[in-house]
């Protein structure tokens, strides 16, 4: 198989953290903060060396201030639900994925929230002139996605937390598509809140996400229940006790803190540069191919590694079975869980086939996939 989907989640995995879970499941029984007994001790020095790890790549400062759940949408629902109320104003862009729109729709339906949502231009990039208009207004939250996951821009973070800062309204970012492959400073940034996908580029198992909180942010947690510790009282106030009631996810949050250890090591400046490559290879491959429409920003772009496109003769659903069934290379057609992007590109009409390379693909993928579509996108379709 050729695995080109890593926008959706990555794969393979490096085998550290395999390797990591299976020495969970062989000899880490216990649950962390529960017991006094060494298996539990070990479970809970598990989840805190990832926390620690986490905190690290992200440049997030105190570890506590990482919030682990079961994946990015987790996060994003815990940061946008547990910091508005009633009758608030929210603004978004115009490239979101459904993790944040629904909440948001949600609210909106059910707790009088206004949404706006600042324009995109076709390229993904964000209309900064009206997010700072927007933005002036005084809503009380401002979600923004980092890189999107159907056009792959990179917004600029720093610039957008600099106009949210001025008007002193929270920034929530998403950052589901670049934890792990592009580099990431919250200190720097100036961001509030950041929701992560364990599980895409940070190389982490399927089932792992968090959310980092900042120190004076005030987030209401979402569910309450058993957190280990000071049992007789309520609910804790202190982090990350207050947010991760229940038995959480030990095996695959010590895999998660592997595969941060893993990019660690390389750097994710490194990483970022050898998957731009490699997108930069794809996109030079299948400019060549006359039947196709690719969309998104130029290559010299900042840009995350994934390409939406559009064969002419064949829809994009039908080309990614007859990539996955004639070829083995597994891609992703459809609206990626985000029309809206489709909305701001021009393709909201059926969505395209997204190809997105991780840092494990190789070349020789690349120049098959580009062989593959340039066969494909000058046959007859089949209906
Ligand atoms: C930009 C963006 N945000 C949020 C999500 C949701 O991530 P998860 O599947 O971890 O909930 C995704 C996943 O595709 C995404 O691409």
């Amino acid at each position: 198989m050729i695995y080109l989907d890593n926008a959706a989640t990555s794969f393979p995995k490096p085998k550290e953290v395999l390797a990591k879970i299976d020495k969970c499941f062989k000899s880490i029984g216990g649950s962390p903060g529960r017991g006094a007994h060494l298996t539990s001790l070990e479970a809970g020095r598990v989840v805190l060396g990832a926390r620690e790890a986490m905190a690290q790549l992200l440049e997030a400062g105190n570890p506590e201030n990482i919030i682990f759940t079961a994946n990015a949408t987790e996060a994003l629902n815990l940061a946008i639900k547990g910091s508005v109320r009633d009758g608030d104003t929210v603004v978004t862009t115009s490239v979101e994925h459904n993790s944040v729109y629904r909440p948001l729709e949600y609210l909106a339906e059910h707790h009088q929230v206004k949404v706006m949502r600042a324009a995109n231009f076709s390229n993904g990039d964000l209309n900064l002139a009206h997010f700072k208009e927007l933005i002036e207004k005084s809503p009380d939250l401002a979600v923004v996605t980092h890189a999107s996951n159907v056009i792959g821009n990179i917004l600029p973070i720093e610039e957008i937390a600099a106009i949210t800062r001025k008007a002193k309204v929270p920034l929530l970012v998403d950052a589901a598509q670049t934890a792990g492959s592009v580099p990431i400073s919250i200190e720097k940034m100036g961001v509030d809140m950041l929701a992560f996908a364990g599980h895409k580029a940070l190389l982490g198992p399927p089932g792992t996400g968090g959310l980092y909180i900042g120190p004076g942010v005030a987030v209401r947690e979402l569910k309450q229940g058993g957190t280990g510790g000071a049992s007789k009282d309520g609910q804790p106030k202190i982090r990350p006790d207050r947010y991760e009631s229940g038995t959480p996810n030990t095996w695959g949050i010590g895999g998660l803190g592997a595969a941060v250890k893993f990019i660690s090591k390389i750097g994710v400046e490194n990483i970022y540069l050898e998957e731009n490559r490699k997108m930069k290879k794809l996109l030079s491959g299948l400019e060549r191919i006359s039947g196709i429409k690719i969309y998104g920003p130029n290559p010299s772009e900042q840009r995350v590694s994934l390409v939406s496109l559009r064969a002419k003769k064949i829809d994009s659903g039908e080309l990614a079975y007859l990539l996955d069934k004639n070829y083995g290379i597994a891609t992703r057609a459809g609206y990626h869980c985000a029309p809206e992007a489709h909305q701001t590109l021009g393709t909201y009409d059926t969505g395209t086939l997204r190809l997105s390379p991780g840092y494990f693909s190789t070349d020789e993928d690349i120049e098959a996939v580009v062989q593959a579509i340039d066969e494909l996108s000058h046959r007859t379709p089949l209906r």
